[in-house]
């Protein structure tokens, strides 16, 4: 079987990666990849963008491919989906409509509001002379989030009255993120420590929760400086015990998937909730992606022994129910490496050196926004640049080997957290 992977960030590089040690696999195709892709063994790049729907329809025509699984949000918001599986292709993910869920978060907010999903209180405004009195009434601290696709940056989490005033100005006076930013998420701020619970949706709506994992959003040491789209995760997640990931399966995710379904709207794909897990241990929804996380995908996969294309087919066959996800216990920990001035405006095309020739049994360096120059240099081409893997007994040891990898890797400006996993390590995991 030909396997066709949207996107080309290091989620899609360990997508790649799994689906290529299928031996029921001949050749997975990444549009558009990256170096990473580019050099895995049964995996080539297609230059194709992944928000090109068209494109990619008839590059999975041309090829034969027999499944398709899509990494990034954009081309499931844009309707991937439904174009596949209406042309009669298979494609793990979910329909625009069902996409809503990440792509508007009044959307969600409200969807989650009309089934009885936790999540924190909230009001949504479009326009400024209502959402500043709101503001004030409510006090600070409070949470300002875009309405729309804003790449992880859409969401300001204000201490003060003055902090929430000002994203909003932004966002609904200057209109920061363009449309994304027309309609404003005004949130109450959660207290509590942040898990992500991603699980596999079949066709009939069957829930397969896959390993668990917490990720690490803001840029600096400490979970300090501005939240990026993710700086560092690792599997599995101490803080979601086995108990708290059945109350999670029970209050959250069945109800998404069944509450859609009233709605008619039939969800397939991974489904990832953002959680804040309280003082008292209530998990409280902060965000839906209709994807795999990024950087979750890299340690979660690097834990998977089962599969990966079994899985997908048993959820796009209705029999999602039958199999069981086998994982490593060991767990796995991923440090992203940076460009300069990330998440900012960043720089691109800085060589890089000090890659491993190849992963070994405990590691694995996966690309995110890497590219080959034209002489087959490797160079920054994104502001997440790579998501090293490494793989021990505990936290702390996975910590070690992925740290010991990143340490000759060197491109200009390379920024890293140096703290990836603390919360699981200061546990004594
Ligand atoms: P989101 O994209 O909605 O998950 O928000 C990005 C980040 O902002 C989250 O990972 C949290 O760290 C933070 N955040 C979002 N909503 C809240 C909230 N209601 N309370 C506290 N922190 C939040
Ligand atoms: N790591 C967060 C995300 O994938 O959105």
């Amino acid at each position: 079987m030909k396997v066709l992977v949207v996107g080309g960030g290091g989620r899609e590089h360990a997508l790649a990666w799994k689906i290529a040690q299928s031996r029921r696999v001949t050749d997975v195709l990444v549009a558009p990849g990256n170096a990473g892709t580019a050099t895995e063994p049964k995996v080539r790049n297609v230059p194709v963008a992944a928000e090109d729907v068209e494109a990619l329809l008839r590059l999975a025509r041309e090829e034969h491919i027999g499944l398709t699984v899509v990494g990034p949000e954009a081309p499931l918001a844009a309707g991937i989906v439904d174009r596949f599986v209406g042309s009669g292709l298979r494609c793990f993910g979910p329909r625009k409509a069902a996409a809503q869920l990440e792509s508007s978060k009044k959307y969600a907010k409200e969807f989650m509001v009309r089934h009885g999903i936790p999540t924190g209180r909230h009001a949504s405004f479009t326009d400024l002379d209502e959402a500043l009195p709101y503001i004030r009434a409510q006090g600070a601290p409070l949470v300002i989030k875009a309405d729309g696709l804003a790449a992880g940056k859409g969401v300001i989490v204000a201490h003060t009255v003055e902090e929430a005033t000002a994203a909003a100005e932004q966002m609904l006076g200057d209109r920061a993120f363009g449309a994304a930013s027309e309609c404003v998420v005004v949130e109450e701020f959660l207290q509590g420590e942040e898990a992500s619970f991603i699980a596999m949706v079949g066709v009939d709506g069957a829930i397969l929760p896959l390993a668990t994992s917490q990720d690490h959003k803001a840029r600096d040491d400490g979970d300090r400086g501005p939240n990026t789209g993710g700086m560092g995760a690792y599997s599995p997640a101490p803080v979601v015990t086995e108990a708290l990931a059945g109350r999670v399966t029970q209050e959250i995710m069945q109800p998404v998937v069944e509450g859609l379904r009233r709605e008619g709207v039939r969800y397939f794909g991974f489904l990832y909730a953002g959680l804040m897990i309280g003082p008292d241990g209530t998990p409280k929804v902060l965000e839906f992606n209709c994807r795999f996380g990024d950087p979750e995908t890299q340690p979660i996969l690097f834990r998977l022994r089962s599969d990966l294309t079994e899985l997908l087919d048993a959820a796009l066959d209705g029999k999602l129910g039958k199999v069981r996800a086998d994982w490593d216990p060991r767990p796995a920990l991923g440090v992203v490496m940076t460009a300069e001035g990330y998440p900012g405006k960043y720089r691109t095309g800085d060589p890089i050196s000090g890659l491993p020739a190849a992963g070994s049994a405990n590691s694995k360096v996966f690309h995110a926004g890497t590219g080959l120059d034209t002489e087959g240099q490797v160079v920054t081409r994104g502001g997440r640049v790579l998501c090293v893997v490494g793989s021990g007994a505990t936290v702390g040891e996975a910590q070690r080997v992925a740290y010991e990898v990143v340490a000759p890797i060197r491109f200009a400006g390379a920024h890293y957290r140096r703290d990836i996993g603390y919360r699981a390590i200061a546990r004594g995991l």
